[in-house]
């Protein structure tokens, strides 16, 4: 039926309409390939740029964390309102439905617990495997000024390798040790340090001045939630993070172990993707939350 195809009349090629040549809409990342964009793409909102992950990938060293006992019925309801799953390949196969829609941001480094040196990481999935799981990104905790800064270092660099080799973007995850201070200049160094060996996304944490951090850092950078704060002080920082130049969120412990963890992550996705301020976030916040209750 070919010939009868080329024979039914004139062909239109919109001569008058240039094809689009579009830039890539993440910071840095204009160079990378088709597949690394992709994955990118799903990770973050082509719309607003942003995303809001959401983390509970804490027990790969911390066992069951304070929220995090039961993944099945404390975390798969918030699913449908998070971006990204940030999460360990056991939790992956153990528990997230196959049918999941969520792009799958994969912790990928890990070794020692809580009761011994948290430097002393190695790589702890096979780029084969994050492929197979279908993942969208690896994450790799790196370790600066740590007993084992070097190493952790090369955990990233490796995967950051493998992952060229197949499309799969790195996220550096700056870890601050106990003795370190959380500063400008500490977390400045450390993101910098990520993005120039190769990280395609930098995690951080919020510290004053981070204007300073997103302008040295010349690819995407999200910021963790850390510790448990109220959800007004957590809000604040989310915002004040997203108008000093961060890309998103990957927060754990200030949406499941929030009281109303659903109209948590509602509330950061409206500071996140809308640029609500904080007062504005919290009202919703409190707004669903007596709504649940009432
Ligand atoms: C901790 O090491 C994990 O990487 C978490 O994913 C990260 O700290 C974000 O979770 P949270 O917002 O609870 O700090």
């Amino acid at each position: 039926m070919a010939e009868a195809e080329i024979q039914s009349g004139e062909k239109e090629y919109f001569l008058d309409i240039p094809q689009k040549n579009e830039t890539f809409f993440l910071k840095g990342c204009a160079n990378y390939d088709w597949g690394m964009k992709n994955r990118l793409a799903r990770i973050f909102n082509p719309r607003s740029g942003k995303t809001v992950m959401l983390a509970f990938d804490h027990g790969y060293f911390q066992g069951p964390t304070t929220g995090l006992e039961r993944i099945d019925v404390t975390i798969l309801p918030l699913t449908p309102f998070a971006d990204a799953l940030m999460l360990t390949r056991g939790i992956l196969r153990s528990v997230i439905p196959a049918a999941t829609s969520n792009p799958v941001v994969m912790r990928a480094s890990g070794g020692p617990s809580i009761l011994k040196e948290l430097s002393n990481e190695h790589i702890a999935c096979d780029m084969d495997d994050a492929v197979r799981m279908n993942c969208s990104a690896v994450a790799v905790q790196v370790f600066i000024g740590g007993e084992y800064e070097t190493q952790s270092v090369g955990n990233m660099t490796r995967l950051v390798d493998a992952g060229m080799r197949v499309g799969m973007p790195v996220l550096g995850v700056t870890a601050v040790g106990k003795e370190l201070v959380r500063d400008v200049k500490y977390i400045g160094l450390a993101t910098r340090m990520c993005a120039e060996l190769g990280a395609a996304v930098v995690k951080t944490y919020f510290v004053p001045d981070f204007e300073k951090v997103a302008a040295g850092c010349p690819v995407p950078l999200v910021i963790a939630g850390g510790k448990k704060l109220p959800e007004l002080e957590a809000l604040k920082m989310a915002a004040d993070a997203i108008q000093q130049g961060a890309s998103g969120v990957d927060m754990g412990r200030n949406i499941f172990q929030s009281d109303a963890p659903v109209a948590m992550l509602k509330a950061v996705r409206k500071v996140v993707h809308e640029g609500l301020n904080y007062k504005q976030a919290n009202e919703y916040f409190l707004e669903l939350k007596n709504a649940k209750n009432g």
